[in-house]
């Protein structure tokens, strides 16, 4: 029971490592909000967790409004009273917007993936302040730190906002008593189940641990930032990569 008495907000949490990462919360004693635009499959995550006597809520919400993250935070604390823990986790994927040098997707991108987390991170931040603190968590990637010609531009740069974004949070809402970390997954089902199997295996040949990821593998690592273990850890960056980025 690592996040015992916890009340955590996971977006994109209806789908892929968000799903996981509500269900480990669960697991671990938390009460979790999933926050997503799949209606159905949020409800469903929400109502496999309760029926496994979990604590578990939907919010159907797009990151991408502002309007959205008052309603998220102010429905968690009319259900559960508080807000300790937010991972800032739904995102899409470069592949999702078609042209790599159109204006349109780069803009989507960085909305989705970045602008997202700025309004999240602060919003949560103000109502974590209220109880002495609480923890939250970026969920970059390894195109944060390195260049791929095969990754699109907006994607890598929105993941580099978050990275970068994440020390200035930390450092600013610090003396409250919030922390902000982030964790750069490498390959991973399921943004990488898109491309076809040869480019999979292709990905697990170039991973010095020779596989590519799974969802618990960054699960684990999103519960320890996320948890009172990572009580003197802020500003930091979490790489969940098999070894990709260390050659
Ligand atoms: N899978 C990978 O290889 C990989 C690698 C590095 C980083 N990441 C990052 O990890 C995070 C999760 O990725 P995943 O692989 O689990 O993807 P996924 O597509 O399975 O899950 C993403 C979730 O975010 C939700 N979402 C998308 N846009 C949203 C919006 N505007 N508002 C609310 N919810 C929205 C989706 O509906 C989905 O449920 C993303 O931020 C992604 O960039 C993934």
């Amino acid at each position: 029971m690592r996040l015992k008495d916890k009340v955590a907000i996971i977006t994109g949490g209806a789908h892929g490592m968000g799903e996981a990462e509500a269900r480990l919360f669960a697991k671990e004693g938390a009460a979790v909000v999933i926050a997503d635009v799949l209606e159905k499959e949020g409800e469903a995550v929400a109502a496999d967790i309760c029926v496994n006597q979990g604590r578990a809520t939907f919010v159907k919400a797009d990151v991408t409004s502002e309007s959205a993250w008052e309603q998220l935070i102010a429905t968690t604390i009319a259900t559960y009273g508080r807000l300790d823990i937010l991972v800032n986790n739904a995102g899409i994927s470069g592949s999702s917007v078609g042209d790599q040098l159109a204006l349109a997707g780069w803009e989507k991108l960085i909305a989705v993936n970045a602008t997202s987390v700025f309004m999240g991170t602060t919003q949560a931040a103000a109502e974590m302040a209220k109880t002495g603190g609480g923890s939250i968590v970026n969920i970059s990637s390894i195109m944060g730190f390195i260049g791929a010609a095969d990754s699109h531009p907006g994607y890598s740069a929105s993941k580099g906002a978050v990275r970068i974004f994440t020390k200035t949070a930390a450092v600013r809402f610090g003396p409250t008593g919030v922390r902000v970390n982030s964790v750069h997954p490498g390959y991973l089902p399921p943004m990488i189940n898109r491309p076809n199997p040869p480019e999979r295996a292709a990905k697990a040949a170039a991973t010095p641990l020779r596989r590519l990821g799974e969802v618990m593998d960054v699960a684990y690592g999103v519960l320890y930032l996320a948890s009172d273990e990572a009580s003197f850890v802020t500003g930091t960056e979490l790489v969940i990569d098999g070894g990709y980025i260390a050659q």
